[in-house]
């Protein structure tokens, strides 16, 4: 059993949390029950790597009249990306998942707008991943089922089985030097500790490639029921990708606590922003859970064929709930 420091608090004073990589056994994760479009808590240049899905705008059963406009949206994303510009190192990751959406017949360009918003707050634009769903799990809606009871052109109502996953780079120092990131300033034990296994999950699973096939969390009876969470895979691919062990990996939208949970089985420290407290329980749960992979060829959700060698990983659970929760979404 991991050996656990559960610690559920309420905020003092504000004291900034920095952190630097090291190869510790134990790893640290510290929630704040709080805003993050300020992330009062969070040092300037401490973090290498956010991963996060913010909240769909109005998306129809999850978020439905969540924002009170989409400019709502749009400015809970540009204060976003201004914090996630200060508190990320030079060079280093921010990965948003988001998609267009589809509200009332109209179609949103989030993924366009997140784009341009985050280019224009000091970040360099370098790849959009494709996660593209499986078939089986998609049934024929009311929406695209249009077609078959009117099978003539101009009855066209696709449904979608994609969503977007944005990868921005702050630009800084090595970029002026016309450096992506400066490879050497990573200690040689903590690369080799990193190292990934490139002709294993990289290769097998097309992590190569532009386009992730990627199951969804199912809306079975799970943690995660009442949070539109994305699937372990999802930040267990960026996370091992794009940083380093030791390192510490934010999600300033954390929901359920997926981005948590899947830093500390591999080895980083995290730093999660979640507004609903309703989620505490949610969240320590789901960080206390084990990733499943199967034994030959390391891939991840294959329940029945957890590696039994794997010790469980020890960690620290910090949940701090800042004295004023604000109201995100509607100033
Ligand atoms: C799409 S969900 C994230 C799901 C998460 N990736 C997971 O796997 O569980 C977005 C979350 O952002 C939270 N949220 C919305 N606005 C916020 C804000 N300003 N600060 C912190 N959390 C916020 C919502 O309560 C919701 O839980």
């Amino acid at each position: 059993m991991a050996r656990t420091r559960k610690i559920l608090k309420r905020q003092q004073t504000v004291s900034r949390i920095g952190a630097t990589a090291s190869s510790q056994e134990k790893t640290k994760h510290t929630i704040f029950i709080a805003d993050s479009r300020r992330m009062l808590e969070v040092a300037d240049s401490s973090v290498h790597l956010v991963v996060t899905s913010p909240p769909y705008y109005n998306a129809p059963y999850d978020y439905k009249d969540y924002f009170a406009s989409y400019e709502a949206f749009l400015s809970l994303m540009q204060d976003s990306a201004q914090e996630m510009k200060r508190i990320l190192q030079d060079g280093r990751m921010a990965c948003i998942n988001c998609d267009d959406m589809l509200v009332d017949g109209e179609k949103y360009p989030i993924v366009a707008d997140v784009t341009k918003i985050f280019m224009e707050n000091g970040f360099k634009y370098r790849e959009h991943i494709i996660w593209k769903k499986p078939m089986g799990y998609v049934r024929i809606s009311r929406r695209s089922g249009v077609l078959i009871q009117n099978p003539y052109p101009m009855y066209f109502y696709p449904d979608n089985i994609t969503e977007s996953i944005l990868i921005f780079q702050k630009k800084g120092e090595e970029e002026k030097r016309g450096n992506h990131f400066n490879h050497q300033s990573i200690d040689s034990k903590i690369r080799r500790l990193s190292q990934l296994d490139a002709r294993g999950e990289y290769l097998r699973e097309n992590w190569y490639v532009n386009v992730w096939d990627m199951t969804n969390v199912l809306p079975l009876n799970r943690i995660e029921k009442d949070v539109a969470a994305f699937p372990d895979e999802l930040p267990y691919r960026l996370i091992k990708m794009l940083s380093f062990v030791g390192e510490t990996v934010l999600d300033p939208f954390l929901g359920s606590g997926t981005t948590s949970k899947v830093a500390k089985e591999l080895g980083r420290n995290s730093i999660g922003y979640e507004i609903d407290e309703k989620l505490i329980p949610v969240i320590q749960a789901k960080i206390a859970q084990r990733l499943r992979l199967k034994k030959k060829y390391p891939k991840l959700l294959e329940p029945e064929m957890l590696l039994e060698s794997e010790k469980a990983s020890e960690y620290e659970l910090e949940i701090i709930k800042r004295k004023e929760v604000e109201n995100p979404v509607t100033k």
